[in-house]
């Protein structure tokens, strides 16, 4: 139906914004095709007192998608990636207990090869129908800043135009946002075919997220 994919998730986000009815109404969506493929729709969390109505959050880190973990298991930030994004965390001294973790878009987007799922990067499209579940998000949670994780997120929340290799780890100001900063998503890191481009992004990440935890002791 065209209406539905116009406006997206709009019709499926409830009006009472908290993070339990969030988290439940996010299954009924259909707001662009993705649901059709995946196991269930993944939503942000904290990683202790997910269920607290408005909890409270220093960081809001948003990545691309659920990967295949992810979208087994329900939650965001469970699979490798998460793995190495909480070892970074803990590196750049920043509490996880006060990290919001959520995604840009909440159903998994995949193609098969062979018996596997490979990860497929979702459209324009999909990132803007799956947008006011993210603004839902940001309307709870209210984070003291918001860490992008890789260009999809970074190019939802700045703009087409903006790039990480250029704008990574400096602050940014958007009307109506908390402060932005984006930075290297951990997946590119273990995706990186040496081990200098693997070390040389690791420095990159850990350094945005140093800078990100020294913004929120000012
Ligand atoms: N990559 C993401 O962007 N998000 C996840 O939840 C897992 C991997
Ligand atoms: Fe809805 Fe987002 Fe899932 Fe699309 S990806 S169906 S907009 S929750």
């Amino acid at each position: 139906m065209p209406a539905i994919a116009k406006e997206g998730a709009t019709p499926f986000v409830p009006e009472d914004l908290t993070l339990p009815v969030l988290r439940e109404a996010v299954q009924n969506c259909r707001g662009c095709d993705l649901y059709q493929n995946a196991t269930q729709a993944v939503f942000g969390e904290l990683e202790t007192g997910a269920s607290l109505k408005r909890p409270k959050v220093a960081i809001m880190m948003i990545g691309e998608q659920p990967g295949n973990q992810e979208d087994k298991e329900g939650r965001p930030f469970v699979g490798p990636a998460g793995k190495l994004l909480d070892k970074c965390l803990q590196e750049a001294e920043i509490d996880r207990r006060k990290v919001y973790v959520t995604n840009t878009v909440k159903h998994f987007k995949w193609e098969p090869r062979g018996r596997l799922r490979i990860h497929k990067k979702p459209s324009m499209k999909e990132v803007h129908a799956c947008r006011p579940w993210l603004e839902a998000e940001l309307e709870v949670v209210r984070p003291a800043l918001v860490v992008c994780l890789g260009a999809v997120a970074a190019q939802s929340l700045l703009g087409s135009g903006f790039k990480i290799t250029q704008s990574h780890g400096k602050l940014q100001h958007r009307e109506g946002f908390p402060p932005i900063i984006a930075t290297i998503h951990p997946s590119a890191i273990l995706r990186a075919r040496t081990s200098e481009d693997r070390d040389r992004d690791t420095n990159v990440l850990l350094d945005d997220l140093r800078h990100a935890n020294t913004f929120l002791a000012r």
